[in-house]
């Protein structure tokens, strides 16, 4: 099976000397990754979930899964955050882009997304949608106390009952959640839904692997035990603290760029199947090293659809940027340019080229111009956007998470700061047990 590669000749001139320089904190990051013995070691269940992931909860899964195919005509998967964007993130990129338009629709379950906004307008168009139809429910939430996915959870489960009933609705209805703790597992256990477990040491972001996207995934009619065969290989490719470890590389690199004045990362795509890995690797990436007033900030553009109105900052605005181009090797199916014999458009000197031939001119030139505007790139080549590569690609970017995050010197396991909004709103809603903080965000407001 094809590997994942990683070329850092594009951006290691920008910063040699610190690149060198962290020579020995990288090899002591992937250590400390290993041996648990930095900040937020109880959260490394990641590390080797691919190796450890029981064949029998994978076919589990898979029941689950075709259960809720056959008797649904949606699925909607309740989550925001980790217990979102990796779901979104894989079936997006395995998708047909136009899946949702064909006439007459195939009888695939259509998932759907809630939970992950608080849009009026988006859960009342979400019930308009569902009204009358066959849906079942994956409701996600480790903590199972996220205000959001509860809302949406509350609206969509009193929906469900009123239309298959209460016992029917039980059987529609997934939770994924902690063993023990939080409102879901208490609700669940109540209820009699099928659950699964979130392991404790594995966080939101790192937890893609887990039943939280792997139902998901399988729901969507995808390969879950092959995306799992590409991670755990990819885990066996970056167990080594040496030079061979791309996840160590990829860490270093980076690091090395940001010490070097580079301090937003955007990660690129050729396609548009792999927008919301980027929403997802932002995630990873910005809650696990955004801390103690440090952090690359990851963001992210579409190309060539961004070129066209991100081009001219990426090639000419404030030189802090550098890129981590994702280039997928083979697109899955052949499309040519055609002949025309009037030409009037003048593009007959493309007639016969495959689509991705001009695609990959576009990214090589778009290359050879940012490296030469003064801007670093990283270069990851994806074999294919398939679940095999798509499992290399996750374990790959958790491991170069955990590793740079060290490397920075954060504990790349946990999250302070998402707090702060929650107190704040949820003073402002007058939640009980808030009312000292709903007096103080009061005076703030006269
Ligand atoms: O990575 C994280 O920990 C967060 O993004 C969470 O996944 C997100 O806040 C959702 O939390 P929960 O799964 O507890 O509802």
């Amino acid at each position: 099976m094809k590997t994942i590669e990683l070329d850092i000749q594009h951006a290691l001139y920008f910063a040699e000397k610190e690149y060198d320089g962290l020579k020995e904190a990288a090899v002591k990051a992937v250590t400390t990754v290993h041996d648990g013995s930095g900040p937020g070691s109880d959260f490394l269940g990641w590390v080797d979930l691919p190796s450890k992931t029981d064949e029998a909860l994978v076919d589990r899964i898979i029941a689950t899964a075709d259960r809720l195919r056959e008797r649904c005509d949606y699925v909607v998967c309740v989550g925001i955050g980790g217990s979102y964007l990796g779901a979104k993130a894989v079936t997006t990129a395995l998708q047909d882009n136009f899946a949702d338009f064909y006439l007459p629709r195939p009888k695939e379950p259509k998932l759907l997304y809630a939970g992950q906004n608080i849009s009026e307008e988006y859960t009342e168009e979400l019930c308009r949608l569902l009204k009358g139809k066959k849906f079942g429910i994956i409701v996600i939430s480790k903590s199972g106390t996220t205000t959001e996915p509860a809302i949406a959870f509350r609206v969509l489960k009193d929906l469900l009952e009123a239309q298959a009933g209460k016992e029917e609705a039980k059987d529609l209805i997934v939770a994924i959640t902690d063993a023990s703790k939080g409102a879901l597992r208490a609700m669940a256990d109540k209820e009699g839904y099928e659950t699964y477990v979130i392991p404790d040491n594995v966080g939101g972001r790192f937890s893609v692997l887990t039943p939280v996207g792997l139902l998901p995934i399988a729901v969507a009619g995808h390969d879950i035990k092959t995306l799992l065969l590409g991670a755990k290989d990819m885990e066996r490719a970056t167990a080594l603290p040496d030079e061979g470890n791309i996840a160590q590389t990829y860490a270093r690199m980076r690091n090395a760029l940001y010490q070097s004045g580079k301090k937003i990362e955007l990660l690129v795509n050729y396609n548009p199947k792999l927008h919301y890995i980027a929403e997802w690797w932002k995630q990873l990436y910005g809650e696990s090293e955004g801390k103690d007033g440090k952090g690359i900030f990851p963001a992210s553009v579409d190309l060539t659809t961004d070129l066209h109105s991100m081009g001219q900052w990426i090639q000419e605005g404030e030189r802090t940027i550098f890129e981590t181009v994702i280039s997928v090797k083979k697109p899955a199916v052949t499309h040519r340019v055609p002949q025309n014999a009037e030409n009037l458009d003048g593009i007959n000197y493309l007639a016969g080229k495959n689509i991705d031939e001009v695609n990959k001119m576009a990214e090589l030139g778009t290359l050879i111009a940012h490296e030469e505007g003064g801007v670093p790139v990283i270069r990851l080549e994806l074999p294919a956007i398939d679940e095999y590569s798509l499992g290399q690609l996750i374990y790959f970017f958790e491991k170069g998470c955990g590793i740079s995050g060290y490397i920075l010197g954060v504990n790349p396991f946990n999250q302070p700061g998402v707090e702060a909004y929650k107190k704040n709103m949820f003073a402002l809603l007058e939640k009980p047990g808030y009312e000292e903080a709903t007096k103080e965000i009061k005076k703030k407001l006269k």
